[in-house]
């Protein structure tokens, strides 16, 4: 007979055949993504700009290289502007990456380099512009007040040649971001 009182085994549950087993935590590499964190279980040498667009449907870093000039996939990695295409997932564990989609505050403010980019009109075909912004971000974030050869420093390309209304909108972010210290 089944002992009973206080001092009775608990009994242990039996598996339920009708319950999915749970299943083992894959190990994979933890990484933030805008601020949401994200584990990559797939293929560790996945560049980081296939990560973004074919697994978490971020498409604002695009493709226009297979060689690392054009700059078009430009994120930040830990605040600093890389080339997604070029960068393999397994070098990602424990970093934080940013993407043109989360630039923005989440309330609905843009950040001071998209609004200068919009004041400035600086957009054409607008294909080369996310890696742009992710460019003047990273160059702000190092030159509070950069003049015409630090811009010139950023070797992203655009077809479209927008460069002038590019280093006047990296200007005019400057300024807002300098007024917004004040
Ligand atoms: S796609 Fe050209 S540098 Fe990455
Ligand atoms: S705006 Fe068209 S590629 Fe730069």
């Amino acid at each position: 007979m089944a002992q009973q009182g206080p001092n009775a085994p608990v009994p242990v549950p039996t598996a339920d055949a009708h319950q999915p087993a749970p299943r083992p935590v894959r190990e994979g590499i933890d990484l933030v993504v805008n601020d949401k964190r994200y584990r990559h279980t797939g293929d560790a040498s996945m560049p980081l700009l296939w990560y973004l667009r074919d697994e978490l449907r971020l498409t604002g870093a695009k493709y226009g290289c297979d060689s690392g000039e054009c700059g078009f996939c430009t994120v930040l990695v830990d605040g600093k502007a890389v080339q997604a295409c070029a960068t393999k997932m397994e070098k990602l564990a424990g970093k934080r990456v940013t993407t043109v989609e989360g630039l923005a505050d989440g309330q609905g403010n843009l950040h001071p380099v998209q609004q200068a980019w919009i004041t400035e009109d600086a957009t054409l075909c607008g294909y080369c512009q996310p890696g742009q912004l992710m460019a003047a971000v990273d160059l702000l974030a190092r030159q509070k007040n950069p003049s015409d050869a630090d811009i010139d420093k950023i070797t992203n390309l655009c077809r479209c040649g927008s460069y002038g209304p590019i280093r006047k909108a990296i200007k005019r972010a400057a300024a807002a971001m300098k007024d917004a210290k004040a």
